[in-house]
């Protein structure tokens, strides 16, 4: 009987395709551009190669980061970075940005003891193709945890939760993601009013000036923010306890209301 496999999806995969098409495209007239003379040699030459640092540098980075990452996240052991989780009893959890639940359902694995845990998003495609509050679900039935999981549509910004209501949040690669004006400064303030007093916020993001950022992302690196970024919204937000622990160029932040 063939088992049902969960659909997490690649992030970004339309734009890692679309970076490569491009960049391939730029390849060839680099390449071209040695076979023919004058000017348009050199236009080619150029141009290619200007094609090849924004777009294939990235677009075969970013596959590359994937391979790597995708298959080396069940070994980056974030619940044994959770502490929390074994600290507190029936734990209330909420993860900002759960997407299709690919860290969502494997905290929600690691609930040995009671607790539940909440997912929101915006479900965006452009994120994951695929993204939507029936795949998350559905993988969530897949993996059983259904009974100790709810998911359902919510923004960073503007959490649909009471205030002083989880003991841990969580945000895996999404803040980078919040674009409107103000907006990651407002989602923190959102994820510290949602937190208990002394609850757990645990924020990842990949460190733009980390080399691994630059080598697999070139000039999309700048889609991400310097750890000192975060460390200082999370700071002005009246978050205490910082630490925070590089990953091969993918940091994760743990701070307490
Ligand atoms: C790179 S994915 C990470 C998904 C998930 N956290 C994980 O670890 O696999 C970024 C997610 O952030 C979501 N997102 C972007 N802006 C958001 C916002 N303002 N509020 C909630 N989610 C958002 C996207 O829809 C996407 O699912």
């Amino acid at each position: 009987m063939n088992k049902e496999e969960p659909k997490y999806g690649w992030y970004v995969k339309n734009l890692i395709i679309g970076f490569n098409i491009v960049g391939l495209l730029g390849l060839s007239a680099f390449v071209y551009g040695f076979l023919i003379d004058g000017v348009v040699k050199i236009i080619l030459i150029i141009s290619g190669l200007g094609v090849i640092l924004v777009f294939l540098w990235p677009g075969i980075g970013m596959i590359i980061m994937h391979l790597l990452l995708l298959r080396k996240m069940p070994k980056i052991d974030l619940m044994a970075r959770m502490k929390a989780l074994d600290e507190i009893d029936n734990p209330q959890i909420l993860d900002v940005g759960c997407g299709t639940g690919r860290t969502a359902i494997r905290i929600a694995k690691a609930l040995m003891n009671g607790g539940h845990l909440f997912g929101i998003d915006i479900y965006s495609k452009l994120a994951i193709p695929g993204n939507s509050l029936d795949t998350v679900q559905n993988n969530a039935i897949i993996e059983k945890v259904e009974d100790k999981t709810t998911f359902q549509y919510g923004s960073a910004t503007d959490i649909p939760f009471e205030e002083n209501r989880f003991d841990i949040v969580n945000a895996s690669s999404v803040l980078h993601e919040v674009h409107d004006p103000n907006g990651q400064d407002k989602a923190m303030q959102e994820l510290y009013r949602v937190l208990k007093p002394e609850g757990y916020l645990y924020l990842s993001e990949w460190n733009r000036t980390s080399w691994q950022c630059i080598a697999f992302c070139g000039l999309c690196c700048y889609a991400f923010k310097k750890k000192e970024y975060w460390d200082k919204l999370l700071k002005e937000n009246n978050l205490k306890d910082i630490t925070y622990e590089n990953i091969t160029g993918f940091g994760i932040f743990s701070a307490r209301k």
